[in-house]
Parts: C-alpha cells; sequence; structure tokens
C-alpha cells in the first residue's frame, strides 16, 4: 500500500470522487452484473421489515440504480397512493438509470448521505443497502437519518458482513480498493455506532454468510 493511497481513505471528498468515479462506470452494467443481482437478492430481504412498518414516506440513501425504491413502489406504493418515495446517490450515472425506471414521481437527488438535501422529520422510513461500508464518515450519515426521520419513524441498513477474522482481513486490504470502500462493520460497531446516535429498538440479523440487517427506530418525542 503506498503512502498516497493510505492517505486517500481519510479524506472524505477523496473517497466520494472513488465513489463517482466507480460507480459511474459501473452504472449501465450494475444490474446485470452478478453483484448487482447478488445486491437484488439482499435487497428483497427487508422487504419484509417494512410489510409490518406503517409508513407514509421512505427515503433510499445510496439508491444506485433504484431497484429497492421499483420493489416498494410496485409492492406498498401501488396500493398507496399517499406514499412518497426518495432516493440519494453521489453517482449522476446510477441515478439516471434510477430515473428512467422509477420516473419522475420519485424523488431523485444527486449527493452525499452525509448531508441529506430533505427538511428535519421527513421521512417514516429510511433504508440503506448495500453501501453502509462506502461512507467516509458513517457517524454523520447516522445523524442525517436520525434528522430525517419522523420521530417513531424506521432505519434499515442492510451491508455486508464478514465473520470476524476475515472480516478483519477484509478492512486491511478494503482502503486499497479503487472503488470507494471504507470499512465493513461488525454487529457491536453498527449497534454502538447507532446507538450513540441516539437511536433505540437496535436489532441486527445476520443473511447468510456474508450480509447482515440492522434495524434502529428513532425515538418518539
Ligand atoms: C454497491 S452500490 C449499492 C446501490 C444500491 N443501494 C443497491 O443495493 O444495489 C453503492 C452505491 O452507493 C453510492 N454511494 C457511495 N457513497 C455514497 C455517499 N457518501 N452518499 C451517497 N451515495 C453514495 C454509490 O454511488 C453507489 O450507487
Amino acid at each position: 500500500m503506498s503512502a498516497k493511497t493510505a492517505e486517500i481513505k481519510t479524506d472524505k471528498e477523496a473517497v466520494h470522487n472513488q465513489n463517482i468515479e466507480a460507480f459511474n462506470k459501473w452504472a449501465a452494467s450494475y444490474d446485470g452484473s452478478f453483484l448487482g443481482k447478488l445486491a437484488l437478492g439482499v435487497q428483497k430481504r427487508i422487504l419484509p421489515y417494512l410489510k409490518d412498518a406503517d409508513f407514509d414516506s421512505l427515503l433510499d440513501i445510496a439508491c444506485g440504480t433504484g431497484v429497492l425504491l421499483k420493489e416498494v413502489e410496485d409492492r406498498f406504493a401501488k396500493t398507496n397512493q399517499t406514499i412518497k418515495l426518495a432516493g440519494i446517490d453521489l453517482s449522476p450515472r446510477m441515478l439516471d438509470i434510477a430515473k428512467r425506471t422509477l420516473g419522475e414521481e420519485v424523488d431523485l437527488r444527486e449527493g452525499e448521505a452525509d448531508g441529506l438535501p430533505w427538511q428535519a422529520k421527513s421521512f417514516d422510513v429510511v433504508t440503506c443497502t448495500n453501501a453502509f461500508h462506502h461512507f467516509p464518515e458513517p457517524a454523520a450519515v447516522l445523524s442525517e437519518v436520525k434528522r430525517v426521520l419522523t420521530p417513531g419513524g424506521l432505519f434499515i441498513i442492510e451491508d455486508i458482513w464478514l465473520p470476524p477474522f476475515f472480516r478483519q482481513i477484509a478492512n486491511l486490504f478494503l482502503p486499497l480498493s479503487p472503488e470507494g470502500d471504507v470499512r465493513i462493520y461488525s454487529r457491536g460497531e453498527l449497534v454502538s455506532m447507532l446507538s450513540i446516535t441516539g437511536f433505540m429498538d437496535i436489532k441486527w440479523q445476520r443473511l447468510f454468510i456474508y450480509g447482515g440487517i440492522t434495524t434502529a427506530t428513532r425515538p418518539r418525542e
């Protein structure tokens, strides 16, 4: 690892630029790629959590090509016309595809998960799939999610998870990736970060041998 590469991962702007470059290149083939299909498979695992949630608005952060939003639209918004859907992503090319798939009804914006361009208490549910390991400032993202959630609102994170030994090895090499990967978190790290941010009812569930779903609620006022 060169000194330059090691520095890059501590620099938020550089990590964001790596993400933009990597996902702009990948956008056209993402949904059909092995990883895109894997992402779709695990994304669907969060739908049962939504069935039990009473929600009129949902924001998907790092929404990519909008596949999760499309699933939510097909399963929930068509029967409840009042549901407001929104998404945000750093990569304009990923968003182009999301816009083509979802149309103008969905509020899609280019931007950073650690600076959400919506007012406080705007969404009943916030989701984030296959992306939390890309965020250079995860604590800032969690604060933003808490800010935009309505009191009692639900946050669902689905992301890569690995058993301790493999995670430690992966985290040694992740900073070398040119794709803006930052860190794979343990269950304890995620629970602790959410708890410090002020979330409650934090639950974590393992997904196969390589993923985890974490749910947390913004306390009611
Ligand atoms: C592996 S893709 C996942 C896309 C989608 N959520 C899914 O599950 O298929 C990661 C996405 O995160 C976006 N991303 C990375 N860092 C981001 C940030 N700080 N703010 C917003 N989007 C970000 C990338 O542009 C990319 O579209």
